[in-house]
């Protein structure tokens, strides 16, 4: 572990990546001609624990908590991170320290939040698809609310809880129609996607959640999309939702509570940085006069830019027309380019002299197959074999969306504090990744001369 002179460890709470790194949080910044985190050194993480790596860095989870929760606290919104986006248990457990609860979406996900620390009354339980074990796992918990999104489902709720003694507390994922305007595979809040109740039959499915003996309606949900850029469709979307409940509550029905989803954008390129101001006022516009108990699911917010994978140079491949940088870290590792062609800025872990030419590669991994690309022609410092490069603003959906393709085992994860740093997934065995198939009965029997079953037949007709 390399020690840094500066001893004091600031928290950042302001959005100011003032480390100039693209997509980066400014926990992260350039020191003696190398890339660290807080006070550790990067290559010193990869002589530990090899490379591809995680490196996650604890006082930019925390800033970025506390940027967000304090913004809320005036309107009294509870912060319940969305795991998606990075379930390691030990980032949930640092945003539970502070105060975060969680937000679910199956029920390996609630045991995970409830292993890490996240009292069962602040989780919610999203999701298009909950089965019948999930309701039940979710009401034995005794979460806060399960957040159903179809008329089936709030059946199959009811069902359970009577089943089970119990009444459930819910509330109606709505879907409002409203365009979030970002990638078509992460919006989620248009009539045409499979998300929520439409808007115009929420007031009736309100009605009957209200009247069901196992039910105990609390309210609505909605979510509109991931890496929303513009605060326009959190305002269009929260609006219609306001406007819900004053039709509900003149029919009534009382209504508590409101989440308002996740879904705040964070800098990978050029984007803006995000208004969390802006998306406090928002929220203050639309809904906080309801007098309901407010609820945000972020996700990418609170870990984007506090996580990096670092990658080594494997090979430099000059062909006629392109450079190929090819790296150790695949599309399994990170797939979000192959997936959402998402940008994600790569740095040398060694600082480029000042003036240093940049010339365009293509950055792949080594997995047999195109879409295994990380950047096409992107202007890049000369890198050589052997040295460490960083994918930048990877703390979001990189390991949580990772897979074991091609047989490449999971990579590990780090958590760095000041000048310490903790293995918090230690990388997976290959032995491990094998032991998990087991070979047909039948095989054995294959495995006997050729005729010996014939042969055992025959004696015994
Ligand atoms: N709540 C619900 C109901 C969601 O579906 C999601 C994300 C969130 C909260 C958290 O959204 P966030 O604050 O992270 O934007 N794998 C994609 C992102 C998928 C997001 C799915 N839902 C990516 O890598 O861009």
């Amino acid at each position: 572990m390399v020690r840094s002179a500066s001893a004091v460890r600031e928290v950042p709470r302001q959005n100011e990546p003032t480390s100039g790194l693209p997509g980066l949080d400014r926990a992260f910044a350039y020191r003696g001609g190398v890339l660290t985190v807080e006070d550790v050194d990067l290559t010193a993480v990869a002589a530990a624990v090899g490379t591809p790596a995680y490196v996650y860095s604890e006082a930019a989870l925390v800033g970025r908590y506390r940027l967000l929760a304090d913004a809320l606290a005036p309107l009294g919104a509870m912060v319940c991170y969305a795991l998606k986006a990075n379930s390691n248990q030990a980032v949930i457990a640092t945003f539970a320290r502070s105060g975060a609860g969680a937000d679910v979406v199956s029920e390996g996900e609630m045991r995970r939040a409830l292993a890490a620390g996240v009292p069962a009354d602040r989780v919610v339980f999203a999701g298009v698809g909950k089965t019948r074990d999930e309701l039940r796992a979710a009401l034995a918990a005794g979460i806060m609310q399960v957040n159903v999104e179809s008329e089936p489902e709030l059946e199959l709720l009811d069902a359970v809880a009577r089943e089970m003694g119990r009444t459930a507390a819910v509330a109606l994922r709505v879907n409002p129609d409203v365009d979030a305007r970002t990638h078509a595979k992460i919006s989620t809040g248009r009539k045409e996607n499979k998300f929520g109740i439409d808007i115009a039959l929420a007031s009736a499915a309100a009605a009957r959640a209200h009247a069901l003996p196992g039910i105990a309606f609390k309210g609505f949900a909605c979510h509109i999309g991931s890496q929303l850029t513009e605060l326009a469709p959190f305002r269009e979307a929260f609006a219609r939702v306001a406007e819900l409940v004053r039709t509900v509550r003149a029919q009534g029905i009382p209504v508590e509570h409101l989440d308002l989803g996740g879904g705040l954008g964070v800098r990978y390129g050029n984007e803006p940085l995000a208004d969390v101001a802006g998306y406090a006022q928002a929220i203050r516009d639309t809904v906080a006069g309801l007098g309901c108990r407010l609820v945000v699911e972020p996700g990418r917010f609170l870990v984007a830019e506090a996580g990096l994978l670092l990658a080594r140079v494997v090979y430099v491949k000059q062909g006629e027309s392109r450079r190929f940088v090819i790296v150790d870290a695949a599309m399994n590792d990170l797939v979000r380019p192959a997936m959402y062609d998402a940008f994600h800025a790569v740095l040398p872990v060694r600082e480029p002299p000042q003036g240093t030419t940049m010339a365009p590669v293509d950055l792949v991994g080594p997995i047999c197959e195109s879409s295994d690309t990380f950047a096409r022609d992107r202007p890049m410092q000369e890198v050589s074999p052997g040295e460490l490069v960083v994918f930048c603003t990877a703390g979001a959906y990189g390991a949580a969306m990772s897979s074991t393709y091609n047989s490449r085992p999971l990579v590990p994860e780090v958590l760095v504090r000041g000048d310490r740093f903790a293995v918090v997934r230690p990388r997976q065995a290959i032995e491990t990744l094998l032991a998990l198939d087991r070979l047909p009965p039948w095989h054995d029997e294959a495995q006997k001369p050729p005729g010996a079953a014939n042969a055992a037949r025959a004696q015994s007709s």
